[in-house]
Formats: structure tokens, sequence, C-alpha cells
């Protein structure tokens, strides 16, 4: 089955409102000769005080070319939980993805599978798309325990959802140790990660879930690295963070995707 490649901009902590529009209308202005039907799915992430900004430029674009994510959610409704988005609030501001487990907020914000679980369960019942991050750290690589760990928390974080819920996820494998380091995953070791991800959604599921869940490497993806990257049979596009805060070598991302 063919997966719909799918490159997604993580701009973490940066950009106030005029920089997330400058920065939505410099990727549609860099992507607007490309016809549309071959582009991958593009998105972008911003953070939540400029999700109103970056939905208004792409509205008022309306090209239709580049989608909206949030980096983080609440998995309840609405109630007493000050300083949280939950994924209603976050759909009425225009998105359709939301980032959960990113090792950031597993790391400094005490993030847990159980959580990354419920949010994966919000976010699909509400009808949008959670873009489930996991990896490993340079201890545990260097252990040898990858895969089992990366076994596990996918497994945690797709307890209890439905096959037709996990066809339509995404993962992103990154390996905390090539985030923001410039030290890039060799592309044969994450598309082997990468299968063995697959493999996993297959034992939980069927072929044919395993078949459609789209999964994507991030840690350190540049414009040069993208080709040899998407030539990887399982590595079904990128989470890129430090090259997705600049409009020209993010839109090189995703042309180089195509
Ligand atoms: P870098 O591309 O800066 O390494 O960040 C990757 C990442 O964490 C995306 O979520």
């Amino acid at each position: 089955m063919a997966r719909r490649p799918v490159i997604a901009g993580n701009w973490k902590m940066h950009n106030l409102q005029q920089d997330a529009i400058d920065l939505t209308n410099g990727v549609m202005q860099a992507l607007k000769e490309e016809d549309k039907s071959a582009l991958p799915e593009v998105i972008i992430a911003p953070t939540f005080t400029s999700l109103y900004a970056a939905n208004k430029a792409l509205k008022d674009c309306g090209c239709g070319k580049v989608r909206l994510a949030a980096q983080n959610c609440y998995f309840e409704e609405k109630g007493a939980f000050t300083g949280e988005c939950s994924v209603q609030m976050l759909k009425d501001t225009g998105c359709e993805y939301i980032i959960i487990g990113h090792s950031e907020r597993r790391e400094y914000f005490g993030e847990t599978d159980e959580m990354v679980n419920k949010k994966a369960k919000a976010i699909l019942s509400n009808g949008l798309i959670p873009i489930i991050c996991c990896g490993e750290s340079l201890e545990q690589r260097e252990a040898g325990v990858t895969d089992y760990h990366i076994a596990s928390q996918i497994t945690k974080a797709l307890r209890d959802l439905s096959a037709s819920d996990v066809a339509k996820s995404i993962i992103a494998y990154e390996p905390i140790w090539a985030i923001g380091t410039g030290k890039t995953c060799d592309s044969t070791e994450a598309n082997r990660v990468i299968s063995m991800i697959r493999n996993v959604v297959k034992g939980l599921y069927d072929a044919n879930t395993a078949d459609s869940i789209r999964i994507l490497y991030g840690g350190s993806v540049k414009p040069e690295t993208i080709k040899e990257q998407m030539a990887q049979s399982d590595i079904d596009g990128a989470l890129v963070g430090g090259a997705s805060l600049k409009a020209d070598s993010f839109a090189a991302i995703v042309k180089g995707a195509m």
C-alpha cells in the first residue's frame, strides 16, 4: 500500500506571533509553484500562542498545502486544569494533528506512556490525528535496549486503540541523541528501527494496519539528508526541528520528499 509521505515542522518554543505569520507565509511562498497533489502532507506545529495567527495565515492563503498541528494537549475535555489546553480547544484553533510524547515533554515535563495513551485516545475520539513520538537515549542505545524500549513505548501508547484509529495515526521515531545535535541517525539504522516499529504494530493488530500507519524519522533532519532518508523502505517522512524554523530549509526538505 502506498503511504503518503509526511513532513512536519516542530517549531518547539520559538517564534512570536508575527514570526509565526512570516514563517507560515514563507513556507507557502516557497511551495507556491508545487503541484498540491504531488506534495507530501506538510504540517507545521507552532506554539499554542501562535496557533491562531498561523491558522489565519494558512486560511488567508487558501491554497490548502499546509496543515496545522499543536505540540501538546491535555486529555480531559475541560475543567480545573490550569495551564492546559484540551483537544477540542486545539481543534477549534484549526489543528488537525497533535504531537504527543515528544522526548522533551517526557524528560522535562514528566509525560508518561500512560499519559501519551490517554492523549492519543482523546485526539482520535475528536477526529484529529496524533503524532506519537518515541525514541531511545544514548545510554539505552549503548546498553543495547533500543528495540525493547521503543517496542514498549509504542505498545503502551497504542493500548486499547482500534485498528482503524491506529491505521490513520502517525508515529515519529526520534532517537534522543540525534535531536538538536546535528548527528543524524544513519538512514539504514533509522529504517531498521522503523520497520521494527511496523512489526510491533503488526503483532498488536494486523498486516493492513502496519502497512497503513505512517512512521517518520526525526533528529537533525536537513535538506541534505532527506533524499536518502526517503529512499528507505519504511521511512514515510520526517519530523523536523531546527531546520523547520527557516522557510527555505523547511521547503527544501518538503521538496526533497516529493
Ligand atoms: P531537530 O531537527 O532540531 O534535531 O529536532 C528534532 C525534533 O525534536 C523534532 O520533533
